[in-house]
């Protein structure tokens, strides 16, 4: 016996996908490699902004085998923007393992998916069932809310146990002829009908007649989740160091946050003007001009960065103020960096600045 009983809807939803499913460039052509690279962007990023990542992506990374050599630098470079950088590498990762072990092949066995790196429950469904036709389930925040609602169920959705119970539901239900139709079917319901903050969009609604949501008018209490945790918020001060047209980067630790993409130089907490110009001082360099920029703010999953940031512009280059710093001319700095979105706004004040 499974749960949660999906079964009226797959007839209805499978034929409003049909009609109305959504041009995207994977969808073109979905073979696997396409599939799994759409996926695993789709997992942090909008589908319309998504597009142009993808076509860039497997325009210059057309199979596996070119994902499995292209160095990490451009491999980072091609995913700037896009955040989460380790599942760019989780993706060289897996496609380094897939020359080695399946002749450059993505396996198209469910199990088989599952031991790639980067590839969980979601993915590996997606995959095998949208382009290999397997029948699997592909469970994502999209399906938990809409199927929730559907079951007007009060299940916390953010419970591992609740996902496994839709994913064994899904598979009682799944049509065996078009699995990738229904689970896109129902991806695709939570991101346009059965939307996401906000009222949805019931009239619409290929579902709406068996919807013990709707009947009970429940959508906007659902699905019940546990409260977010609060962000922690990081005050730093950046700084965006010239010196005869080359620029100071560091790279990150290799581990934690942003691993190992390259940054400005940064302090910890907000330094004043005055302040700046002490730190400076006190190393030895006086003959500095520093100018206040425009503060920036990146947020993430965790912690809030709030910067301010300094351009300062050096004429000798002395000890470095920070550790370990690599200078780069100006011109190089958006060509061969992988720069992340954290810092753009400071980049592209420097960059406007000439
Ligand atoms: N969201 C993520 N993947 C999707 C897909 N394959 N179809 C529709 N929406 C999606």
């Amino acid at each position: 016996m499974v749960k949660y009983e999906l079964g009226a809807m797959v007839e209805p939803l499978c034929s409003w996908f049909e009609e109305n499913e959504r041009s995207m460039p994977w969808r073109e052509e979905p073979t696997p490699y396409h599939v799994w690279i759409s996926e695993i962007m789709l997992q942090q990023t909008r589908i319309e902004a998504a597009k142009s990542y993808y076509e860039r992506f497997t325009k210059r990374l057309p199979d596996v085998e070119s994902l499995a050599t292209v160095s990490e630098e451009e491999l980072l470079k091609l995913w700037e923007g896009l955040g989460y950088y380790n599942r760019a590498r989780n993706l060289q990762k897996a496609a380094k393992l897939l020359v080695d072990k399946y002749e450059g092949q993505l396996p198209a066995e469910y199990d088989l998916l599952l031991e790639l790196p980067g590839i969980g429950s979601y993915t590996a469904g997606a995959i095998a069932s949208i382009a290999y036709k397997k029948c699997a389930p592909a469970v994502d925040g999209n399906v938990l809310r809409a199927t929730m609602r559907y079951l007007n169920c009060q299940d916390d959705i953010s419970k591992q146990s609740v996902r496994r119970e839709m994913e064994r539901s899904i598979m009682e239900v799944i049509p065996t002829e078009k699995p990738g139709t229904f689970n896109q079917a129902l991806m695709e319901l939570g991101e346009v009908i059965c939307i996401p903050n906000g009222t949805p969009l019931c009239d619409r609604c290929p579902i709406a007649d068996t919807c013990a949501g709707k009947k009970c008018g429940t959508q906007l209490q659902l699905p019940v989740k546990p409260a977010k945790k609060e962000r922690r918020i990081e005050k730093r001060t950046i700084l965006l160091i010239e010196n005869k047209g080359q620029i100071a980067l560091r790279q990150r630790p290799k581990q934690g946050l942003l691993a190992g993409l390259w940054e400005f130089p940064s302090l910890d907490g907000y330094y004043t003007k005055a302040k700046m110009q002490e730190y400076l001082g006190e190393r030895g360099i006086s003959d500095v001009k520093i100018e206040k920029m425009k503060d920036g703010k990146h947020i993430f999953s965790h912690v809030e960065w709030h910067m301010r940031g300094y351009y300062v512009q050096m004429e000798e280059k002395t000890q470095d103020m920070v550790p370990n710093l690599v200078w780069v001319p100006r011109e190089e700095l958006e060509k061969n960096y992988a720069i992340p979105v954290a810092f753009h706004s400071f980049l592209h004040q420097l960059l406007s600045q000439k």
